[in-house]
């Protein structure tokens, strides 16, 4: 089964202030199966934000069509798409996004609540996952009372809270030193390999990209190249190296 499915999708932003057009997608088309764990990279400005903010249902491309569990998010109103992405979408954000004055019990169960799901299933299910991520104990702390490997612990709770259809993820190690990155990506990946979630990955980091099973390379708002790993982290990140050393990498 196809988590996502984009068909010929292209991206034009109209000219502004004398600005020329630009022409931000170019016509990608993509699949990501059920459990895949996929990276997007390529140069900056190549499309890979804009990419991911259409795949995502926050922007409108100009042309082409998506799917997310064979819903066509492209033709969606406003108002369905928004609870469409509530109920099958999960984000994980570089700033993680929690907010301040709720418990992390609350931040997680935040979609589930807008939904009004029965109290028992919100509990049980927060529970749960709380406890996969090894943060069980801090239920009723607030973000402030924790540290940053567990601020991402918990992004990462809340974007599995409503078992959604595919993950995104927007340069999850953006900011962070090596340590901190190794634990997001170690997250991440325990999320593919033990809930078996599907994971859409933008990032221009070669180290959080050796973690994917699969990276899309874009150049110019078209996917130039696409590699697969087989499972040796290793090998995968020297591959990432050589990719981006001829479609060019971020820094
Ligand atoms: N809101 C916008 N208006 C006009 N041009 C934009 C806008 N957002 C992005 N672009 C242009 O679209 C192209 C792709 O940008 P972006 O998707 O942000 O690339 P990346 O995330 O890979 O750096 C770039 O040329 C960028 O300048
Ligand atoms: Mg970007």
């Amino acid at each position: 089964m196809k988590s996502l499915k984009v068909n010929n999708l292209t991206k034009i932003y109209s000219s502004y202030k004398g600005a020329k057009e630009v022409t931000a997608l170019g016509g990608i088309n993509l699949m990501v199966n059920n459990g895949e764990f996929v990276g997007v990279m390529g140069p900056s400005g190549s499309g890979k934000t804009t990419l991911l903010n259409i795949l995502s249902g926050v922007d409108k491309s100009t042309s082409g069509e998506v799917f997310i569990n064979n819903n066509e998010i492209s033709k969606m109103k406003k108002d369905d798409l928004a609870l469409f992405r509530r109920k099958n979408i999960g984000y994980i954000f570089q700033d993680f996004n929690l907010l301040d004055s709720l418990t992390l019990e609350e931040n997680i169960s935040l979609p589930l609540i807008l939904d009004k799901k029965n109290p028992k299933e919100i509990e049980s299910k927060v529970s749960e996952l709380m406890n996969f991520f090894n943060i069980g104990e801090l239920k009723k702390k607030y973000p402030y009372h924790i540290s940053g490997g567990q601020k991402q612990r918990v992004a990462a709770a809340r974007a599995l809270i409503n078992n959604p259809a595919i993950i995104f993820a927007d340069e999850p190690t953006g900011n962070l030193d090596s340590k901190s990155s190794n634990n997001i990506m170690t997250t991440i990946s325990k999320m593919n390999d033990e809930i078996k979630s599907t994971v859409l990955m933008v990032t221009h980091d070669p180290f959080a990209a050796s973690f994917c099973k699969r990276i899309i390379f874009i150049k110019d708002g078209n996917i130039k190249m696409e590699i697969t790993s087989d499972g040796d982290r290793k090998k995968f990140y020297d591959k990432v190296l050589e990719v981006q050393g001829f479609i060019g990498g971020e820094n």
